[in-house]
C-alpha cells in the first residue's frame, strides 16, 4: 500500500522502522488522539503546526521506543466498553473479548432458563474490562471482580464506578468465601507465561505490562492450578469457568481441569487467529465417584 504523505504517512513509516507490529493504525490513534476527533477522520488533516505538532511528534517518539499504544492515548477498547490503562495496569487484549462473550452468552442463557441473577466472578481483574463488559451487555448478572494488585485495583476503581460490579481486593485464591457453591460463572484471564518465553514476548508487554500480570511460575501454570481451585470451590453444581491461557497450552490447561473429577464437558477454544485460547468446564452436578 502506498503510504500517505503527511504527518500520518511520515509517522507510520517511523512507526515501521521502529518494529511496530502496526504502524499505520497506531499513527492514526495517536493523531486522533491529539486532534480529538474520531480515527477515521484524521485523512484529510492538514500539516500540523504548535503546540499539536509537538504533542503528536512526542507521542510518535514515545511509540517508537515501543511504549503501548493505549498507554500513551490512555484508554483500551474491549467489546462495546472502554477502560481507562496506564503503568501499573495490564492492557486488556482483543482475544480476551472472546471469554468475556463466553461468559456473556453463558448468562444469557441462564436468564432464559430463569435464573433470576446470575452470579459471575473475574478472578484477576485488572483494568476490570472483563467484568465492565459483562456488566454492560448483560445488566442483570451480579458481577464481582477480584484484584490483588493495588495498582491494578486503583484503575479497576476507576472504570468499574456506577457499573454495579462488586470489586474486592485479595488474593484470587481466597476471594470471595461468601459465595462459595453458589456461583453459576467463573471466569479468568491469569498470568500465564512461563518465565522460558521471555524472550520471545513482544517489548510492550515484558517491559509495560505489570509482572504480576505476565509470569505465573517456570511452566506458566500456578495462577491457572489457583483459578481450578477456586472455581471448584466456588461454582454451584452445574456452573461454569471460562480460563484464558497461552497458545502453547490448549492440551495441558485443558488436563489440569480433567484430572480433577469434580469437572466435566472439559473443552478447550481457538481464538480468530485459530491459536488454542481459553479452557472451559463444568462443575459436575452429582457428586464424583
Ligand atoms: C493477564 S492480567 C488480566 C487482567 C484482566 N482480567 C484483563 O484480561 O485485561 C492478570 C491479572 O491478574 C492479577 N493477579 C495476579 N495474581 C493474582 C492473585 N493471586 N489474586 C488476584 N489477582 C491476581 C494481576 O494483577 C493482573 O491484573
Amino acid at each position: 500500500m502506498t503510504r500517505r504523505p503527511g504527518p500520518l504517512g511520515e509517522a507510520a513509516a517511523r512507526l515501521a522502522a521502529a518494529g511496530v507490529a502496526s504502524p499505520e493504525h497506531d499513527a492514526r490513534l495517536l493523531l486522533a488522539h491529539v486532534l480529538r476527533v474520531p480515527h477515521l477522520r484524521v485523512d484529510g488533516c492538514p500539516e500540523l503546526a504548535g503546540a499539536q505538532a509537538e504533542a503528536f511528534a512526542d507521542l510518535v517518539d514515545r511509540r517508537a521506543r515501543r511504549e503501548p499504544l493505549q498507554h500513551l492515548i490512555g484508554t483500551a477498547a474491549f467489546r462495546y466498553v472502554e477502560v481507562e490503562v496506564g503503568p501499573g495496569v495490564f492492557v486488556p487484549r482483543p482475544e480476551t473479548e472472546l471469554l468475556a462473550g463466553w461468559a456473556i452468552a453463558r448468562a444469557t442463557a441462564l436468564l432464559t432458563a430463569g435464573v433470576e441473577q446470575p452470579i459471575v466472578v473475574d478472578l484477576g481483574t485488572g483494568s476490570g474490562a472483563i467484568a465492565k463488559a459483562i456488566a454492560d451487555e448483560q445488566p442483570q448478572a451480579r458481577v464481582y471482580a477480584v484484584e490483588l494488585s493495588d495498582a491494578a485495583l486503583a484503575y479497576a476503581g476507576r472504570n468499574l464506578a456506577g457499573t454495579g460490579v462488586e470489586l474486592r481486593a485479595g488474593d484470587l485464591a481466597e476471594s470471595l468465601p461468601e459465595l462459595d457453591g453458589r456461583v453459576d460463572v467463573v471466569l479468568a484471564n491469569p498470568p500465564y507465561i512461563p518465565l522460558s518465553e521471555y524472550e520471545s514476548v513482544a517489548v510492550e508487554a515484558r517491559d509495560h505490562d505489570p509482572a504480576i500480570a505476565l509470569w505465573s511460575g517456570t511452566d506458566g501454570h500456578d495462577a491457572i492450578r489457583t483459578v481450578e481451585r477456586t472455581a471448584r470451590r466456588l461454582l454451584r453444581p452445574g456452573g461454569v469457568v471460562g480460563c484464558e491461557h497461552a497458545d502453547s497450552q490448549g492440551e495441558s490447561v485443558p488436563a489440569l481441569f480433567a484430572a480433577r473429577p469434580e469437572w466435566v464437558d472439559v473443552r478447550d477454544h481457538r481464538d480468530l487467529a485459530d491459536r488454542p485460547r481459553f479452557t472451559t468446564a463444568r462443575r459436575r452436578e452429582s457428586p464424583a465417584r
